[in-house]
């Protein structure tokens, strides 16, 4: 009922914005990004044998195509589905070629334009006067969150603390919350980082609803207060900020740093795989074209850097590291750039596997979880593993919903139980620093 009248209520608001559509209200055209998404299809292609594979690297590599799944062709492994947004030229040619070769795909997205509008087309609908108003189910731009923020630190002062790491790219400010009550002694903390790739819009969502859910449950949850009184959380709810608002604006599928322009086509860096560990080795570009391009050397993108000199600076005390990503429901943890188990592999694996329990619980969504190496792919210059290797001992990636149907185009009507079950694995985690970790045998090192 509440959500009929809501859906009521919206349906009216863009009736009216499609009224009254002047370049104020809607800056991008009656159209989101100026209809570039038209015809546009998403392909889910599985590779069923080694020659397949190589087929199917060479077909794309000839195309120009946005890969959703995996990141790169070179990641394409046999059994492994493939998702992949094909621009609307292309989409013809790929449907022969694919039968021809006899290779098993379905279109997982028909139309990427009338999609992106289902999802995301009631903007200037948004209520957002006040933190007390603000909505948590919709997505936000980056100068939304920001203001957001501010009101947080305002109206919660006793549990918030807000402070910027450094500059972006583009000069904007790097903004992290630190969230927890106040002590005399230093609390083991938590890192929470949203938004590393631009295009995930989920991580940002759920960043916000974690704050949310901590700030206002203080009072009533037991186990809350206990992790808000013995734990500090820094939270930062964008680290991507540039590349964030430049999907936003202009380019929805954008996953890298930076903002693309006509004079510097291939820009930007993947800000998961410019860290210092293994930089730019398997599983990552050296070229600046790529999605999962390293970057000139490690580092080199001031975002990551700031975030880089923050945990050194504070990792006495931080426990645990945690990066939010999309999409794949899946929760990793080191080694990401080689097959190998890490030292403390019992404590991290039964952390893990308390984390998807707990968020099985809540709507019996399952997540896979492991070594990222032998759960996604292979991938080297990675967060996790430069946190674990500077001395994070428990350090994890989550792949949030789903596995493909909506992809990065998770509908806004799917943030609330995303983040509501997210929450729970979250939590488990956090609680498991507060005790000791016993099972710590090296039980059965599996790989
Ligand atoms: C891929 O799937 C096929 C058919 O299900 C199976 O015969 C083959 O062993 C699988 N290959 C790998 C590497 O998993
Ligand atoms: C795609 O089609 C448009 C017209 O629909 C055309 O202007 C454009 O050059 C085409 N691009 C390619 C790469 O074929
Ligand atoms: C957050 O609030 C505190 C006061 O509670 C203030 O000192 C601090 O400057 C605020 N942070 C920002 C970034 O405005
Ligand atoms: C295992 O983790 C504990 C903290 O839980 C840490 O003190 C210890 O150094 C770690 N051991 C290795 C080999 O990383
Ligand atoms: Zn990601």
């Amino acid at each position: 009922m509440v959500s009929d009248l809501r859906s009521a209520f919206r349906a009216s608001v863009l009736l009216a914005c499609v009224i009254i559509c002047s370049s104020v209200l809607c800056p991008v055209g009656a159209y989101l990004y100026n209809n570039r998404y038209a015809g546009d299809q998403v392909f889910r292609i599985t590779p069923s044998d080694a020659e397949e594979v190589q087929t199917l690297k060479r077909i794309l590599g000839h195309m120009k195509v946005d890969l959703w799944q995996p990141n790169s062709a070179t990641l394409i492994k046999q059994n492994a589905t493939v998702d992949v947004h094909v621009k609307r030229n292309s989409t013809r040619g790929l449907h022969a070629r694919l039968k021809l070769e006899h290779m098993d795909y379905r279109v997982f997205i028909s139309n990427l334009q009338s999609e992106i509008e289902k999802q995301t087309g009631y903007r200037s609908s948004r209520r957002r006067r006040s933190e007390s108003q603000y909505d948590y189910e919709v997505y936000h731009s980056l100068e939304e969150i920001q203001r957001w923020m501010f009101d947080v630190n305002r109206t919660h002062s006793d549990l918030v603390d807000m402070f910027s790491i450094g500059k972006s790219y583009e000069g904007r400010p790097l903004y992290v919350l630190q969230i927890g009550k106040r002590s005399r002694h230093q609390k083991k903390a938590v890192w929470i980082d949203c938004g590393v790739h631009a295009r995930e819009w989920i991580g940002p969502a759920f960043c916000q609803w974690f704050v949310k859910e901590a700030v206002n449950s203080y009072q009533y949850d037991s186990v809350m207060r206990r992790l808000l009184n013995q734990l500090s959380f820094y939270i930062m709810p964008v680290l991507n900020v540039d590349g964030y608002h430049f999907s936003w604006t202009t380019d929805r599928f954008w996953r890298k740093t930076r903002s693309r322009n006509h004079k510097f086509h291939c820009r930007g860096t993947d800000a998961n795989r410019n860290w210092k560990v293994k930089w730019c080795e398997e599983g990552a570009s050296s070229h600046p074209c790529d999605d999962t391009y390293c970057g000139p050397f490690p580092e080199s993108e001031p975002e990551v850097k700031a975030v880089a000199k923050f945990l050194r600076k504070h990792k006495k005390h931080v426990k645990a590291y945690i990066s939010i990503h999309a999409y794949a429901q899946m929760l990793l943890y080191p080694y990401s750039y080689k097959y190998a188990t890490i030292p403390n592999f019992s404590c991290v694996e039964s952390a893990a596997q308390n984390a998807v329990t707990a968020l099985y619980s809540a709507y019996g969504v399952r997540y896979r979880y492991g070594p990222a190496s032998t759960t996604l792919y292979v991938s080297s210059g990675s967060s996790i593993d430069w946190a674990y290797r500077n001395g994070i001992p428990y350090t994890f990636a989550f792949e949030l919903r789903d596995t493909g149907y909506f992809g990065f185009l998770l509908p806004e009507s799917l943030i609330n139980p995303t983040c509501t079950e997210t929450m729970r694995a979250v939590k488990a985690i956090a609680s498991g620093l507060l005790k000791k970790c016993e099972t710590d045998k090296d039980r059965f090192p599996y790989i």
